[in-house]
């Protein structure tokens, strides 16, 4: 399922450089199922032309009041009606300050200003130079939108196309996307705090080599990513990845368990819900040499000895028992752990539940989901198991955290 299957958004861009980047948002838009509807500004007809937009979006641009092809001569309202959103990428400082005062000079200001407020969303992407940006009539302009019900997306930072550096970029079209894509996703998640841990952890045997394992990372990202699309605040712990981060998630990188146990610690009093994904290594080397071990010619073996890591999924679960609980309670953390297993999947995973001490275990079978994009999940709870058939890694991690959400929040405290 495309994740913008349905949705009908009307593509608004209005004068920048950045235009540029919105023939690739536009056709990312499409490809995610959207069907779109690109508005032009004159000023934006500087920058890009209506063909290539027309060519992306596969229907015919607008970019006048005037124009004849509407029937009844209004193409403000039409155009406005059966919209899920209307998206302004670019949007520049003057055209922001329009839509501020609800002048409505153009195309697409007036269809910005006659749309129903009530059932189509307004979103904005920012564009210009960093002085424009800084400048107290945009931010106060800004502030006005956001007060007004707009959703003001933020600006990038780097090199700007006049060859200053600072913020004012509009976002990239990735970037973008995954703010729709987020905009549109219910809020089951709002005011908590995900904190996830991803991936392998790296345990050194010297300062060239070490041992880790298979994972990718590739279920916690995808559950980080989907909890911030349910308005969580997420941290996510990584072990030794290449993955990007998903849009508006904190990330910081580790690579022994001891190292993960550390950065969880460091963020687990803020935590309301604790996600253990990572396949932290059981054993490290019980001693790490401080120089590249050599061969001496001999044809002898190195003795590698190996003691215990700590448990970070049950050394969390344990010392906050009685502490904070389990449930959505002001102050209390939900404990979801993973399990990875061979063969026996309800009966490892129950057993582990319980010795982990965590009131939902999400069991998979490792061979079948290290570094694959999809998985299949069987949820353990203390009322049971409920399966969760094969799809891939982000739709599976859509349905966990509606899961958790329901389970550490209960259906009466869901916003
Ligand atoms: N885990 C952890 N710290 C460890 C080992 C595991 O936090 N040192 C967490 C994992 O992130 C996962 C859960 O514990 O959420 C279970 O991990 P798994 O490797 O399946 O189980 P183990 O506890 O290592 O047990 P075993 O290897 O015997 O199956």
């Amino acid at each position: 399922m495309k994740d913008l299957a349905g949705k009908h958004i009307v593509l608004g861009l209005t004068g920048g450089i950045a235009c540029f980047k919105a023939a690739e948002l536009c056709r990312s838009l499409v490809k995610e199922g959207a069907t779109v509807q690109v508005v032009m500004t004159e000023a934006a007809e500087h920058f890009i032309t209506p063909v290539t937009m027309q060519a992306l979006s596969n229907r015919p641009v607008y970019g006048s009041q005037w124009d004849p092809r509407e029937p009844n001569s209004m193409p403000h309202i039409n155009l406005s009606r059966d919209a899920d959103a209307i998206l302004i990428a670019p949007a520049s400082a003057d055209f922001m300050a329009k839509l501020l005062h609800g002048r409505a000079d153009d195309l697409l200001s007036l269809l910005c200003l006659a749309r129903p407020a009530a059932s189509v969303p307004l979103i904005v992407a920012p564009a210009m130079n960093r002085e424009m940006w800084a400048h107290p009539a945009t931010q106060r302009n800004v502030a006005q939108l956001k007060a007004d019900g707009v959703e003001v997306l933020e600006v990038g930072q780097g090199e700007q196309a006049c060859g200053e550096t600072g913020d004012g970029r509009m976002l990239e079209a990735d970037e973008i996307l995954a703010d729709l894509i987020a905009f549109f996703t219910p809020k089951v998640l709002a005011g908590q705090h995900v904190l996830v841990t991803a991936g392998p952890t790296y345990e050194a045997i010297d300062p060239v080599r070490g041992i880790t394992n298979l994972s990718s990372g590739k279920m916690g990202f995808a559950i980080a990513r989907a909890a911030r699309e349910a308005g969580a605040d997420v941290t996510l712990v990584a072990g030794p990845v290449s993955l990007p981060t998903p849009r508006a998630v904190g990330r910081v990188n580790v690579k022994s368990a001891r190292d993960m146990l550390t950065a969880v610690q460091a963020h687990i009093e803020q935590a309301t819900v604790f996600v253990a994904t990572a396949a932290v290594a059981d054993w490290r080397p019980a001693t790490a040499a401080d120089q590249k071990i050599k061969k001496d010619g001999s044809g002898d073996t190195p003795e590698l000895r190996f003691i215990e890591n700590p448990d970070i999924l049950a050394t969390v679960a344990q010392s906050l028992r009685g502490q904070r609980g389990f449930r959505g309670e002001p102050g209390g953390l939900f404990c979801v752990g993973f399990a990875a297993e061979s063969h026996d999947l309800l009966s490892h995973a129950s057993a582990k539940r319980t010795r982990k001490g965590v009131p939902l275990l999400v069991g998979n079978i490792g061979p079948a989901t290290f570094g694959q994009d999809d998985n299949a999940l069987l949820l353990v709870d203390a009322q049971g198991a409920i399966e969760v058939p094969r799809a891939s890694k982000l739709e599976l991690a859509r349905k966990l955290i509606a899961e958790i959400a329901q389970r550490a929040l209960g259906p009466g405290q869901k916003q």
